[in-house]
């Protein structure tokens, strides 16, 4: 059972929905009379941009983008790989990136630069958790879920070695689990 790798529940399922909506409210407001391109950043981000996309109420298209930086440690190595490029041109289009977590800022600042080439009209980025005590690059939010500790996160779509994922809430990982790797 995943549960009994969990030290503590961080964010209810309750909890999460609630953020979610009030994002997606937030957004729906900012962008009135626009058609937003939602990329979410695979892995992830999945389950945080179904939601997120669900309950904006706008008009809005979505494309997926895959980037690998962690491997299955628990620290960012500083490589950032495109292993899934979007399916569509964003040119002139408003786009709001969907990240799970922004941590040391690596991956989300090579993202940017990669995005701005293609001459987007704008690029906003929308993160479920912020660890800004991590940070290296000089990236930040437009729209936050939830500023978080150096804690190890798993659920709702972030992992560890690829398991988690499917926690529907967000928990601290037991340092027992990933200190036997
Ligand atoms: C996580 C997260 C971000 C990145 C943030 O992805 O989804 O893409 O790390 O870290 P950074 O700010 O230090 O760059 P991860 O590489 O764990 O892959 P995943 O989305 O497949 O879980």
């Amino acid at each position: 059972m995943l549960e009994q790798d969990i030290e503590r529940v961080l964010f209810t399922e309750q909890e999460l929905k609630d953020r979610v909506a009030e994002i997606a409210a937030q957004i729906d407001k900012d962008y009135a009379g626009k058609e937003p391109m939602l990329i979410s950043v695979l892995r992830g981000s999945f389950i945080f941009m179904a939601d997120l996309v669900r309950s904006i109420t706008l008009p809005c298209t979505v494309d997926f983008m895959a980037v690998s930086s962690y491997g299955s440690g628990t620290t960012s190595s500083g490589q950032v790989k495109i292993t899934k490029d979007l399916s569509e041109s964003i040119e002139g289009r408003d786009i709001i990136v969907v990240e799970d977590i922004l941590d040391s800022g690596n991956t989300l600042s090579y993202l940017f630069q990669l995005l701005q080439a293609r001459h987007p009209a704008s690029v906003r980025l929308c993160t479920l958790l912020d660890k800004p005590s991590r940070r290296t690059k000089a990236v930040t939010a437009d729209y936050t879920g939830f500023t978080v500790d150096d804690l190890f996160v798993v659920g709702y779509g972030l992992d560890y070695a690829e398991k988690y994922r499917n926690l529907p809430y967000i928990g601290i990982l037991k340092p027992a689990v990933y200190e036997k790797g």
